[in-house]
């Protein structure tokens, strides 16, 4: 069964039980600044699960395509890709336990015909500390739904993972309990770190057993939760029923949700009884690989990591890329250089030479032609960025390799004195000579790592992050100082022009959609300059529109405040930031409007604008002046560039 039909199965599955069916959201979170990439189906549902109205109501399904930046490095097992869709269904106050887990266990047994002796599940053992009982309700479905399958399914207490590769699992058992680490789901992980307000709740995993022989590498005995390779998760079902309070404890939410997320990859995997992730769910980006390399795909070659590596990158570059995260030396778009400079790597130990890298995207796109019609009709860009960035690397890669191979001689000189002599510590890779490598050649540091590996050397990777972090400070110095927070000066104009351009940035999200993000900004006492995501020109009726949005406001008089406030209560506010930029655990915002904010009144709620800010500001949007926009135009893929001005 292909990962088509079964997307395709598991909605209509969960439409014939009352869903309705939503598209899936961008890779690029919306409104949601605690973190940098969708990662699960949840995310874009969180306000609902929070207790507001879904205006689809209370039953949905989806299939979200997620990113996780935190994989990157296990890319190249048979299980691990940084891109993945992600089944997901919701109970916003509807069912719950009873009605959830004999659905899902229906859907991969009947609908996708999985064995149900090849399925074993978890579920949360309880935590008398935090007060949250054990439960016991999901276990007791789980029997008897195995039981209806003529399995006699033991539960079993495992707790921790330690005591599970001790105690490993006995005959017959295939529920168990375990603690908070496995069994309990919130975006902050464990209860302990949820922030105040952040949902969770106990959750009921299911494994498929590809029967592998158990690995001791990692641990005397097998058990589900056991990396070893033989069990694979493949869903999640998180029964989000608590809140975090402000004194540490927990508060059962005003709604009873279901929070199910499923592997789409990997069911697929279970269904083909395949355990590589790559094999069953890559196979185009491996054709064309096999093609441009003349050498096979085998789950167990050595060539196996460089073949999987490339595929995952390239995809999940193509899709970021996609969703308008270009490469760039940014937080997001750092992730996507890193993942197409590693890919070219692995690309070139495959041998692939004469074609270009891009021609991969098309291979990657094609199986999500019709489920996500806009991604691939954005692939003549994605390619062109992502030739310009091989463009960018192989510049400086061959430079940096022989770089690398001259510290590698080095090394291997001075080791070879040292170990005729005492026991001296082995020489390494110093942080400096690292971060001169990312520095002048643009290697990322995982591709120095896995070089030096190849290599057999050590890289002194607590002195690279020093220099990389002394290095952040200086450029944020610099810049800070050059342009005092995006202003040249402080003169009144510009102080003016400042406030203007957070009326305008808000007014262009009025106008064009609230996906529209800052991207850049310059002011100087002539003009105001803002680069914001967009995709398309504005057309004049846009343009005439945001200005006389702004004139408006203008001319309302409202009252700019300042407030200072921890970073994640301005968060909370949906304050706006810029793309990129790291902000200190307390923050400045500016809020402007309503009629009647004071700043010990400042009704945010209200508010026309609200931005992290360090000002200054014009305390009236009266003494701004009339405002213009001068001109609209390209700055670079999907993003637009806006000139404007004060009379
Ligand atoms: N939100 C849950 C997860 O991501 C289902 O695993």
């Amino acid at each position: 069964m292909t990962v088509a039909e079964i997307r395709k199965r598991y909605l209509d599955f969960f439409a014939g039980k009352g869903h309705k069916i939503i598209p899936s959201a961008s890779l690029v979170p919306e409104n949601d600044p605690t973190t940098l990439f969708t990662g699960s189906g949840m995310q874009p549902m969180l306000p609902y699960l929070l207790g507001d109205n879904h205006p689809e109501g209370t039953r949905i399904a989806d299939s979200q395509k997620s990113f996780r930046a935190v994989d990157i490095e296990e890319v190249g097992d048979n299980r691990h890709t940084t891109f993945f869709e992600m089944l997901g269904n919701w109970s916003l106050g509807d069912y719950f336990k009873k009605e959830q887990l004999p659905w899902i266990f229906e859907f991969l047994t009947d609908e996708i015909g999985l064995d149900p002796r090849k399925l074993y599940v978890t579920a949360f053992i309880g935590d008398e500390k935090n007060s949250l009982p054990r439960d016991t309700e999901s276990v007791e479905i789980w029997k008897k739904l195995f039981k209806e399958k003529g399995i006699n399914a033991k539960e079993a207490l495992i707790g921790s993972e330690a005591n599970g590769y001790e105690r490993g699992m006995q005959d017959d058992e295939r529920i168990f309990y375990y603690d908070s680490k496995k069994n309990w789901w919130s975006r902050a992980g464990i209860p302990e770190n949820m922030p105040t307000g952040e949902p969770g709740g106990p959750d009921s995993e299911m494994f498929y057993d590809f029967a592998t022989p158990h690995d001791k590498k990692f641990g005397e005995k097998c058990h589900p939760n056991c990396e070893c390779g033989r069990f694979l998760e493949i869903g999640n079902s998180v029964f989000m029923q608590y809140v975090k309070k402000p004194d540490g404890s927990f508060a059962l939410l005003p709604k009873q949700n279901v929070d199910f997320g499923g592997g789409l990859e990997r069911t697929a995997m279970a269904a083909a009884n395949v355990p590589d992730i790559i094999a069953v769910c890559h196979r185009p980006i491996l054709d064309a690989l096999e093609r441009m390399s003349g050498k096979k795909y085998e789950s167990k070659s050595p060539d196996a990591a460089s073949f999987r590596i490339v595929a995952d990158h390239v995809k999940a570059a193509s899709f970021l890329i996609g969703d308008g995260v270009l490469p760039s030396n940014t937080e997001r778009g750092y992730f996507v250089r890193r993942l197409l400079r590693r890919a070219i790597r692995h690309a070139d130990k495959l041998g692939v030479k004469s074609t270009a890298f891009a021609d991969l995207v098309d291979a990657a796109l094609e199986p999500y032609k019709g489920v996500y019609p806009e991604t691939y009709a954005a692939r003549q860009t994605i390619k062109s960025e992502i030739d310009n960035e091989e463009t960018k690397f192989r510049k400086t890669l061959q430079e940096g390799l022989r770089e690398f191979e001259k510290l590698v001689a080095k090394i291997n000189l001075t080791n070879s004195f040292k170990l005729k002599g005492a026991a001296n510590v082995p020489a390494r890779i110093s942080g400096k000579e690292a971060f001169d490598l990312y520095q002048t050649y643009g290697f990322p540091l995982e591709l120095i790592l896995e070089l030096a590996k190849e290599k057999n050397v050590a890289v002194a990777v607590e002195r690279f992050n020093e220099e990389f972090e002394k290095h952040r400070e200086l450029s944020r110095t610099a810049s800070a100082g050059a342009f005092k927070g995006g202003l040249a000066d402080h003169s009144e104009r510009t102080t003016r022009l400042h406030t203007a351009h957070h009326l305008l940035l808000r007014a262009l999200q009025t106008v064009l959609g609230p996906q529209v993000k800052q991207r850049g900004s310059n002011i100087t006492s002539e003009r105001l300059r803002m680069d914001f995501s967009y995709d398309g020109k504005m057309t004049d009726e846009q343009k005439k529109e945001a200005e006389r949005l702004v004139n408006e406001k203008i001319a309302e008089d409202l009252p700019v405040i300042h407030s200072e406030m921890p970073k994640e209560e301005a968060e909370k506010l949906g304050a706006e930031h810029e793309f990129g930029q790291k902000y200190p655990d307390r923050v400045s915002v500016y809020s402007i409007g309503p009629k009647n904010a004071t700043s010990d009144t400042p009704r945010f709620k209200e508010a026309f604008s609200i931005e992290f800010c360090g000002g200054p500001h014009v305390a009236h949007t009266g003494e701004i002046g009339k405002f213009r926009i001068l001109k609209e135009e390209a700055s670079s893929a999907g993003v637009r560039r806006i000139r404007a001005t004060i009379e």
